[in-house]
């Protein structure tokens, strides 16, 4: 998934503007572009193995709200309407809205699609979970307090986030470089991004499995309090 060089051309993520710039990261385009050309290296082809661990132990209950950010390819939304959740996948790349559409329609499935900026985006109300898989990695790190903000308002309280953090051990990050996507989701940030107290935390260790794209994924399911007001 690290787009820095393809075939010798720049690519998309060549001209992603320097950190700090107001559209630091990829673009819609950029995105897309990936759809079609068919270079989705995070695409497992199939349902994230975490997801039936998850259903198993009582999280995602038919008839829970699920909302899927940067839902992709869209078998995790066809699975969480499959088995009963009423499902909502958000994502901008065209592409992705019509790969998920379809996957949902071939099956005779119900899910709401939505082609939409997630950083732009507002729901009419919340979800009982939100299922990030490989989305937080796919923003750029200035967009993460932005993004977490917006998520914590996604989540009803009492509801979860079940983030699927990716795990890149680069060398860059050694001299402080920020390379990606996927961005490393490193614990200490995606801690400071959910703090405890508006989120509870379960003790470490956290279930890891190997990425199909090489990459590691941490799974934490966090615990959205009730009392505490969104910072
Ligand atoms: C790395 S892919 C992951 C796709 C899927 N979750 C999976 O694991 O197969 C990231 C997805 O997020 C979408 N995305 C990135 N930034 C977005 C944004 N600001 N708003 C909506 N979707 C976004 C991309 O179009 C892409 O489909």
């Amino acid at each position: 998934m690290n787009e820095s060089r393809a075939g010798g051309k720049p690519s998309p993520t060549a001209r992603t503007p320097a950190v700090g710039s107001a559209a630091a990261g990829p673009s819609l385009a950029f995105w897309q572009e990936r759809f079609e050309s068919q270079r989705t290296p995070w695409d497992r082809g199939e349902v994230n193995p975490a997801l039936s661990k998850l259903q198993a132990d009582g999280l995602l209950p038919p008839g829970a709200r699920v909302l899927v950010p940067g839902c992709g390819a869209g078998h995790e939304v066809a699975a969480l309407a499959a088995a009963g959740c009423r499902v909502t996948g958000v994502d901008y790349a065209p592409a992705a809205v019509g790969l998920t559409r379809a996957r949902v329609d071939q099956a005779g499935l119900q899910a709401e699609i939505v082609e939409a900026d997630l950083l732009a985006w507002q729901p009419p109300s919340r979800f009982d979970a939100v299922w990030d898989q490989a989305c937080l990695c796919a923003l750029h790190p200035d967009r993460w307090v932005d993004y977490a903000r917006r998520l914590a308002a996604w989540v009803e309280p009492g509801g979860r986030l079940i983030l699927l953090a990716i795990q890149v051990d680069r060398e860059g990050r050694r001299e402080g470089r920020i390379e990606g996507p996927p961005y490393h989701c490193d614990i200490n940030a995606v801690r400071a991004l959910f703090p405890s107290g508006p989120w509870q935390w379960p003790p470490p260790p956290y279930p890891a499995q190997p990425h199909p794209a090489g990459f590691g994924e941490l799974r934490v399911v966090l615990h959205r309090t009730a009392a505490e007001p969104v910072r």
